[in-house]
């Protein structure tokens, strides 16, 4: 999609869609007026708003909508269909409000394939424009996704044409270029947020371990990264024992996926940010098989280094001035006559024995391979990594926080504000003493799988025992990496959660250590 930012009125405002987003006035009131800055431009369209603000139907509700078709265009108008948006109460009016306007906009846009979208940027009280301006990009690009590479009729020209070019009106003619700059971010990030979605979404046959470090060395080339990727023999010389135990089940073979962005270079004499994702392309549950139903949604088990490639993407496209290295762990979780075991006791790279005491806790132990990696290869100065780790942070969280947990009270709590800002919220769960002896072995260093009882949690303490002394805080996103429920901008399929927060919180660092 390309964005464009224009400033100093409407006057000029043409376009197949023009979105306008309306505040909820106060109680009693029969809706939103018609504002100030519209009156002009509505006369031209021959008064279709202020008609149909009068009749009271729209009340200005969070996320209401109502389409009108203008009875005229008399000047340099050119309007093919007003949609008016909702916004809820002016009070309080923050980036997730925008956003989600400029995606119900773009989603509207895309559903009529409307090629030209033009959003007429809300005087938002108490928001800077700039802000505005990222979060409407963010919304537009967003809300145009959709996965639908696989529909014969999405191949076709339809799909190009729809949502080509968004323009972001701003009444004021102050700050262009902050704007154009803040739009770009927000197109950087919403774009990379959607290659995670389009990873997610992509079915186990299509994006196998092999494929999603394709992908990776693709999203390199194009952005600059630089991509190295580890596996056969190379992996087995590299003492990934536990890795390759995950993926001996599967006839497509795991694969260590490492991104770099150098930025900020000879600026530091600590080490990297590190992100490690959790690069399971599709979970069957091994030989401890899942049952069948939904067993399909496990194609979007590698969603945490999904996360990872589009973090890194965005933060190469935005030149941030730090190091980042991303690492994904990526296998098949597969049943076969080759598959690991439950009872099997497989070694690991930091030289801890795991004792497998069911197969479909095949998270934690790539995970385990891809931290004690991370870890002494890099040295970082903080280290997070994202993953579908477990149904208990489903079942706690739903689709609307993401649990965190870690070493680091002050890492976790940079994190979680990082989520408040680009809304992905996250919520901290401990990690005590007890979840750690949960996971001892009669047999092993530690087992594979504790109980029910406080299941990510346990995961956590797992994890705990491969990252050192590393500052590290881990995301479990099982519950917020999909979702069924269809909001402004997202629907149904993978959320690619993870990727604007990361690059939110790589920024933070990066002003803190300035
Ligand atoms: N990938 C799953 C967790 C998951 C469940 C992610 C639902 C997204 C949605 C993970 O590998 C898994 O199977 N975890 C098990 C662990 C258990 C066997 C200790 C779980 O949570 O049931
Ligand atoms: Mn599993
Ligand atoms: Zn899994």
């Amino acid at each position: 999609m390309r964005i464009n930012v224009k400033t100093g009125g409407i006057a000029a405002a043409s376009g197949d869609l023009l979105a306008i987003g309306l505040f909820a006035e106060g109680a009693g009131a029969k809706g939103p007026a018609l504002p100030a800055g519209v009156r002009g431009l509505d006369r031209e369209l021959g008064g279709v708003i202020r008609s149909a603000l009068a009749t009271g139907d729209f009340k200005g509700r969070l996320d209401q909508r109502m389409l009108l078709y203008p009875s005229g265009n008399a000047g340099k108008t050119s309007v093919g269909r007003v949609l008016l948006l909702g916004m809820g109460p002016a009070q309080g009016v923050d980036a997730e409000r925008i956003r989600r306007f400029a995606g119900g906009a773009a989603s509207e846009a895309r559903e009529r394939k409307l090629g030209r979208l033009v959003v007429l940027a809300p005087r938002a009280r108490g928001l800077r424009a700039e802000d505005c301006a990222q979060a409407l990009a963010e919304g537009a690009v967003l809300g145009a996704y959709r996965y639908d590479r696989f529909k014969s009729q999405g191949k076709g020209g339809a799909r190009k044409t729809a949502n080509a070019t968004t323009t972001l009106l701003f009444g004021s003619p102050d700050g262009v270029t902050q704007l154009r700059a803040r739009a770009r971010k927000g197109l950087f990030c919403a774009e990379s947020q959607n290659l995670a979605r389009d990873l997610s979404n992509a079915p186990g046959n299509e994006l196998p371990p092999a494929g999603l470090a394709r992908e990776a060395r693709r999203v390199a080339r194009e952005t600059g990264l630089s991509c190295r990727v580890i596996r056969g023999a190379e992996l087995e010389r590299g003492g990934f024992s536990a890795l390759l135990a995950v993926g001996s089940g599967s006839a497509n073979p795991p694969q260590l996926i490492v991104l770099e962005h150098r930025g900020g270079r000879g600026k530091k004499k600590t080490g990297p940010l590190c992100i490690v994702g959790k690069g399971i392309t599709f979970d069957s549950g091994g030989i401890s098989l899942k049952p069948s139903g939904g067993m399909g949604d496990m194609k979007h088990d590698m969603s945490g280094a999904a996360a990872v490639v589009g973090a890194l993407r965005a933060a190469a496209l935005l030149r941030v001035p730090a190091h980042v290295v991303g690492v994904i762990a990526a296998a098949e979780n597969m049943p076969s006559g080759t598959a690991y075991r439950p009872g099997d006791i497989i070694q690991s790279r930091a030289g801890k024995s795991i004792e497998i005491t069911n197969t479909d806790a095949e998270g934690r132990v790539v995970l385990a391979d891809a931290l004690d990696y991370a870890t002494k290869r890099f040295k970082p100065e903080a280290m997070i990594d994202l993953a579908t780790l477990t149904g208990a942070a489903m079942i706690a969280f739903g689709p609307w926080a993401t649990g965190a947990m870690g070493n680091d009270e002050d890492l976790i709590e940079e994190i979680r504000q990082a989520g408040e800002a680009t809304s992905e919220r996250m919520c901290p769960i401990p990690l005590l003493p007890e979840h750690l002896k949960e996971m001892s072995s009669p047999v092993a260093d530690l087992k594979n799988s504790g109980g029910r009882e406080g299941g990510a949690s346990t995961a956590g303490a797992f994890l705990k025992e491969f990252v050192g002394d590393t500052p590290w805080a881990h995301l479990d996103i099982a519950g917020t990496g999909w979702t069924n429920r269809r909001t402004p901008y997202h629907r149904q399929g993978a959320t690619g959660v993870g990727v604007r927060m990361l690059v939110a919180w790589i920024q933070a660092r990066v002003q803190q250590n300035a």
